[in-house]
């Protein structure tokens, strides 16, 4: 059912714990199966130089954290945003389609740890733009997105502080 990669990680994830003082933390949780994952970051110079998580969640979720993790070392918070739950769910070697959902948790953990470090520094949280596992749109108009500092309107703040608990429609 799961590819080596995904038992590997699982099995030995990478960055498990916490930052102290990190300058930028996301936790979000689903609520259909109730798992969390919370992700930590430090970042240096608008790059990430150091991402740790902590999920209490399933072994899919668990190996898109330690994978995800991996892949948003040393980039800058742009290209960190970009990285997809279908990119870290590729770098696993594919997750089975009911599973694809856990991986949507590293992408949102990952957003709303880099807009707590944006908000911390008053700038203007980026906004999701949709998950790339199904047939939902990439992108809507008039939102702010990484490239682009171009105040938008108020509609299209970004997540907002707090615990996470907005749904996400899942295609399984
Ligand atoms: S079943 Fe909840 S994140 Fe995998």
């Amino acid at each position: 059912m799961y590819s080596e990669t995904v038992m590997d990680h699982f099995a030995n994830p990478r960055n498990v714990g916490e930052i102290d003082h990190p300058d930028g933390v996301g936790e979000v949780g689903n609520p259909v199966c109730g798992d969390i994952m919370k992700i930590f970051l430090q970042i240096e110079n608008d790059r990430i130089v150091d991402a740790k998580f902590k999920t209490f969640g399933c072994g899919a979720a668990i190996a898109s954290s330690s994978m995800a993790t991996e892949l948003i070392k040393g980039k800058t918070l742009e290209e960190a945003w970009a990285v997809s739950n279908k990119a870290v769910a590729e770098a696993l070697e594919g997750l089975p389609p009911i599973k694809m959902h856990c991986s949507v948790l590293a992408e949102e953990g990952i957003h709303k740890a880099i807009n707590d470090y944006r908000e911390k520094h008053g700038l203007e949280p980026w906004v999701e733009t949709g998950h790339h596992h199904g047939e939902e749109p990439a992108s809507e108009p008039n939102t702010q997105v990484p490239g682009s500092d171009t105040k938008k309107s108020e509609m299209n703040r970004g997540p907002i502080k707090g615990y996470e608990t907005r749904s996400v429609s899942y295609q399984e």
